[in-house]
């Protein structure tokens, strides 16, 4: 087999014979894809066999696994009648089990190592969508952000925002001053918000060691790609935690990954399953920005596989840009149905030797209309094409497996614990307290005073506002040495003024 592309299954013939074997070269992989297909289809093995397939080629894959059934990948696969069958019919010789180098992540920290980001990281644009605000409580979330950015108050975690929030509020007349309208009910309404993400696992989320894309782009020492899980069957509960988690890692590995052009086979492919998601309800400014990104990533060596039930869900101007296309069975029962698979099947150069519309309705299981770019990048004519066995087990791993893979995975200790640094809310806290301690000490003193004369400060020592006001001097050294140490740490420019990239994530240049 060929060791610039991944062998994807054999076409057939009208007769329902084997026509050629059928594949997607390494260096489209950057060209990006859609695996399309109703329930019960054969999208998830689809989804196994790419994985694997740049995974043996030295390709990382990062990928959410929404029923479990995913984690298979890291087990050898079983000689079953079925998947014999199938291998002898696309000519798979020899039909080797084997399994993939795995690394489970989880957001909640149960079915893998926990996976985290800061809400600097995220920026103002992903946490308002996050939290579903309106417009005029964005507008204050991104004054909040760019306070903390001024003012170096590292946001970390949920309780660095929420403290952030109480200091804005009682200060809501000097910033309206200088930033524009911030009033307490539209603090209080993003706090709200923040409530309820946080009973939904946000203080899971949010907070450090923050992940390193570096770990997704792992080779074994065999030079396999690592496949990172994402265990997202509890996530799936919170769809919109679920969404902007996936959008926020693909912002981080748009700024923080160098300009490849075009690679020989992708640094990373991220696969993003239940697509429809992404997009559903996404405000137009969002959408604009996920499609300039997923334009942009290509030549970063980024691939990206949307999955999702049909390729109606995924927006024209995205649509456009995946040059790698597996559309399985879908029904055509109802007219909406009919019209779906009708916009399915105009998305493929046709093939003179069937009819795409009927061939889209009449796909057995694990059998797929494909067309991959070709030559020049040239969508191939669209094939008939029964997907090859995965290496892999089909189905889930059992806990003890997980475990196992867990504990030897080269994340391990990494991100076991979370920690907590200074950062906003123990800045803020230590403000207050500096603030009532020296208000009672002036009480104090102007009880203890018999002759109605004070002392002059002589003791004070800093100076209680600092050139940008509400400073005081020594502790903006301390902010500004984290938040500098933030910025260092994920490399590129020093100094307070933090740039944000296309989706507000810290830019790295
Ligand atoms: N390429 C294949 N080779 C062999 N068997 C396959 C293949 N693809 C699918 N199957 C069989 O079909 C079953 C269903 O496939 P799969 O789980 O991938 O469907 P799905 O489209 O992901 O379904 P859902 O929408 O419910 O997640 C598999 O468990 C397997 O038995
Ligand atoms: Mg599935």
């Amino acid at each position: 087999m060929a060791d610039d592309s991944i062998f994807l299954g054999a076409s057939r013939k009208p007769d329902d014979t084997y026509q050629q074997a059928e594949s997607l070269l390494l260096k489209f992989g950057n060209r990006h894809g859609l695996v399309t297909g109703a329930t019960g289809t054969g999208k998830t093995v689809t989804l196994q066999v790419l994985a694997e397939g740049f995974s043996k080629a030295g390709v990382p894959v990062f990928c959410a696994d929404i029923k479990g059934d995913l984690s298979g990948i890291g087990a050898k696969g079983e000689d079953k009648d079925f998947l014999v069958k199938r291998a002898a019919d696309v000519k798979l010789d020899p039909y080797e089990h084997s399994a993939s180098p795995v690394i489970f992540w989880d957001i909640f920290g149960e079915q893998g190592h926990p996976i985290r980001a800061t809400i600097s990281e995220m920026g103002p644009l992903l946490f308002s969508r996050l939290m579903n605000l309106t417009e005029a409580q964005e507008g204050v979330l991104n004054i909040a952000f760019k306070i903390a950015d001024e003012e170096g108050l590292l946001l970390l975690d949920m309780k660095d925002l929420q403290s952030l929030l109480v200091n804005i509020a009682e200060r809501a007349e000097e910033i309206s001053a200088r930033y524009g309208n911030v009033t307490k009910p539209s603090v209080g309404a993003i706090q709200r918000s923040l409530l309820v993400l946080e009973q939904q696992g946000g203080t899971k989320f949010f907070g450090e060691p923050a992940l390193k894309i570096a770990d997704i782009i792992r080779t074994d020492t065999n030079g396999r790609g690592l496949v990172s899980v994402l265990a997202a069957d509890k996530l799936m509960m919170n769809p919109r935690l679920y969404s902007t988690f996936l959008l926020w890692l693909l912002s981080e590995l748009f700024e923080e990954l160098p300009e490849v052009g075009d690679p020989e086979k992708p640094r990373l492919v991220f696969f993003f399953d239940e697509a429809h998601l992404l997009f559903n309800e996404a405000p137009k400014a969002l959408l604009t920005r996920v499609e300039q990104v997923v334009r942009l990533i290509r030549s970063k060596g980024v691939g990206v596989f949307f999955i999702s039930q049909n390729p109606l869900d995924v927006p024209e101007t995205v649509l456009a840009q995946l040059g790698n296309r597996l559309q399985h069975a879908l029904r055509a029962y109802t007219p909406r149905e009919q019209n779906a698979v009708k916009t399915a099947a105009d998305t493929f150069r046709a093939n003179p030797a069937f009819n795409t519309f009927e061939a889209i309705t009449n796909l057995a299981t694990g059998e797929a209309l494909v067309s991959t770019l070709a030559d020049k990048g040239v969508p191939s004519m669209v094939q008939r094409t029964l997907i090859r066995p995965p290496a892999g087990r089909i189905g889930p791993l059992t806990s003890d497996e997980r475990q196992t893979l867990i504990n030897a995975s080269p994340v391990a200790g990494l991100y076991d614990e979370m920690v907590d640094r200074e950062s906003a809310y123990e800045l803020l806290q230590k403000k207050a307290q500096k603030t009532k301690t020296e208000a009672e000490a002036a009480q104090e003193a102007s009880a203890d005073s018999t002759g109605g004369w004070r002392l002059p400060d002589f003791l004070g020592g800093e100076p209680k506002t600092g050139p940008r006001g509400g400073q005081v001097r020594g502790r903006q050294t301390v902010a500004e040495a984290a938040m500098k140490s933030v910025v260092r740490s994920v490399g590129g420019s020093l100094g307070r003024a933090l740039v944000r990239g296309i989706l507000g994530s810290l830019s790295r240049r």
